[in-house]
């Protein structure tokens, strides 16, 4: 197996956590608010019940909550970190990043801290680049969170909507490895996916005001028709490419870790790259849609089944339209 940067020094995950809230959404919860059913509900995306943030808590809530748990499993010290990178949509405020908020609460004075808004491609754009950090040498210890806290923004009377998405954070910590943990990484987006996709009020463009206290552009809306065919395209398509330019087989690899979307979207690219299905790691049914979190969330679900040494191919799609692939090793 050939890695196009053998040369360069490598990044590796050396740690992961996560965190869900404990506040449930049920389907049986969405009958009462819309028109819908657990049946259809279940037959057409896979979901039963999504976790939802309670109202006065925000994304860097969750994001600590799952730092302290991979900081707890896996012995790390906080105070090792040097950049932490957020993947958000859903930022507490909009200024300062939630990054900075983050930081704050942990008590890290002198970090690098950004957030990366890549929607639900932001935790695999926040990976490369914090691989990028690490193979740099510049940077050490680096964090990566992908958390979302979107129930905030989705309209609990849309159900095109209302049954896809919940809360939750997932984190990994990237460090300088002798063996390429990270080994490829390829992204792409589309600006033209705009209006299939999007939270369009809140930003400068549309700002709240006392005004538009109800305007009704602060929900998250999407075209689910037109997202769903670019998803299982954009995702099958980033993975073949990974394939090809590693010289691998799908069969080479041990796991796949698609963005949690919907269970038909999971099945499809599946079968687009002809992986076996026991090798798709899922956890949307009692999560739904966590937007940046899902990848290390279903990964930290699935981690007794994950051996030292597996082949991960993880991939993901979502609002810009954004999309990519990465090819891990798995190093703990
Ligand atoms: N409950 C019950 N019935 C519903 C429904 C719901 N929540 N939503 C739609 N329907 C009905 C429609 O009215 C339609 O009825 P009709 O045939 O009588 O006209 C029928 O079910 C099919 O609707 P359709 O919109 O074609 O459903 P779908 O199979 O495309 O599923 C989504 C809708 C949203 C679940 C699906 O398109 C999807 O998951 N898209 C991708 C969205 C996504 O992943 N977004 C985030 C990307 S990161």
């Amino acid at each position: 197996m050939q890695n196009i940067y053998s040369s360069r020094p490598h990044a590796a995950i050396t740690a992961i956590g996560g965190y869900v809230p404990q506040g449930r959404r049920t389907n049986f919860d969405l009958e009462q608010v819309c028109d819908t059913s657990d049946e259809w509900i279940v037959k057409r995306t896979g979901i039963k019940e999504r976790r939802i943030l309670e109202q006065g808590l925000a994304t860097s809530d969750m994001a600590v909550m799952a730092i302290q748990d991979l900081c707890t499993r896996y012995a790390k010290d906080i105070a090792d970190v040097d950049a932490i990178i957020v993947a958000t949509s859903t930022p507490d405020v909009l200024m300062p990043a939630t990054a900075n908020i983050i930081a704050r609460k942990l008590g890290l004075k002198n970090v690098w801290a950004f957030d990366m808004n890549a929607a639900c491609s932001g935790f695999l754009y926040a990976l490369d680049m914090g691989a990028s950090l690490v193979e740099t040498e510049r940077y050490k210890n680096v964090l990566i969170v992908g958390a979302d806290n979107i129930s905030a923004f989705v309209d609990i009377h849309d159900r095109s909507t209302n049954i896809l998405f919940g809360d939750g954070a997932g984190v990994i910590w990237l460090e300088p490895s002798a063996e390429a943990g990270v080994m490829d990484a390829f992204m792409q987006s589309n600006g033209d996916g705009r209006e299939f996709l999007n939270i369009e009020g809140g930003g400068s463009l549309y700002p709240t005001s006392q005004e538009t206290p109800d305007d009704e552009r602060r929900y998250l809306r999407q075209d689910g028709k037109v997202v769903f065919k670019q998803a299982v395209q954009s995702m099958s398509n980033a993975c073949k490419h990974i394939l090809d330019r590693n010289q691998l087989g799908i069969e080479q690899v041990n796991w796949l870790v698609p963005h949690q979307a919907n269970k038909r979207i999971i099945d499809a690219v599946g079968k687009e790259i002809n992986i076996q299905e026991e090798k798709t790691l899922t956890n949307i049914a009692y999560r739904g849609n966590t937007i940046a979190a899902t990848i290390p969330l279903c990964i930290w679900e699935n981690i007794k089944l994950i051996q030292k040494g597996d082949l991960l191919m993880l991939t993901a799609f979502g609002a810009g339209f954004s999309w990519g692939a990465s090819l891990l090793r798995w190093m703990i």
